[in-house]
């Protein structure tokens, strides 16, 4: 059966990217192949991690075209250049407008570093995330993958897992063992199960 070509959309450092990459190599996501790698930030770590892997990446950077719907416009030419099945929103600090993900309903997968619906929606990202799960005192935290539609962290939930807090967590302590614990597992995992599944609906 043909493989489901994959786009992993980034920001930053591109660990969960890395997650993906490794898992894909070492066997574990045979219905998907890891297409494209695009980010909104030309100096993304993401980029090497994309090139180093062989796999084709694209730049739509934020400060040369501010513009989300030219973003947007640009980033689905490129998915649609690359006959992409599956979105993969993998640390991708933007929120995409309805016209973009009704492109990809339920074809399109997000990790949010809590577990939804805790800390979640706009203006929970990255370690503002765990800032505030500290802040409220949460014992147990973790991670959340979803397909994405247009209520921002608000899609289907395929997976989560749970990470305890420590004492004397700070928040860059807390996003270490949640990516560690919880998002890499979680979301190669959840690569997986979407690609079959679509590859299962076409056949
Ligand atoms: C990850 O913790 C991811 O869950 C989070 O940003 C980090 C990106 O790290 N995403 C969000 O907060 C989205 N709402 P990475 O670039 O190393 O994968």
């Amino acid at each position: 059966m043909k493989k489901v070509n994959v786009a992993v959309l980034c920001s930053g450092g591109g660990t969960n990217l890395q997650a993906i990459l490794d898992s894909a190599a070492a066997g574990n996501i045979p219905s998907g192949k890891i297409a494209l790698v695009v980010s909104d930030n030309a100096q993304a770590y993401a980029l090497e991690r994309a090139k180093r892997a062989g796999v084709a990446a694209a730049v739509v950077d934020k400060k040369d075209i501010p513009d989300r719907g030219e973003r947007e416009r640009k980033i689905l030419a490129l998915l649609k250049e690359h006959d992409i099945g599956l979105v993969v929103l993998a640390g991708f600090m933007t929120i995409l407008s309805a016209a973009f993900t009704r492109e990809y309903e339920m074809r399109m997968i997000n990790v949010h570093p809590s577990l939804i619906p805790s800390f979640c929606g706009p203006g929970f990202y990255g370690l503002k995330v765990h800032e505030a799960a500290l802040a409220r005192g949460v014992k147990v935290t973790g991670a959340t993958v979803h397909y994405v539609n247009e209520v921002c962290d608000g899609g289907p939930i395929i997976a989560q897992r749970a990470v305890y807090v420590e004492e004397g967590d700070t928040p860059e302590t807390l996003q270490k063992r949640v990516m560690r614990e919880a998002e890499w597992i979680i979301l190669p995992q959840a690569v997986e199960t979407v690609c079959k599944k679509l590859q299962s609906e076409k056949a």
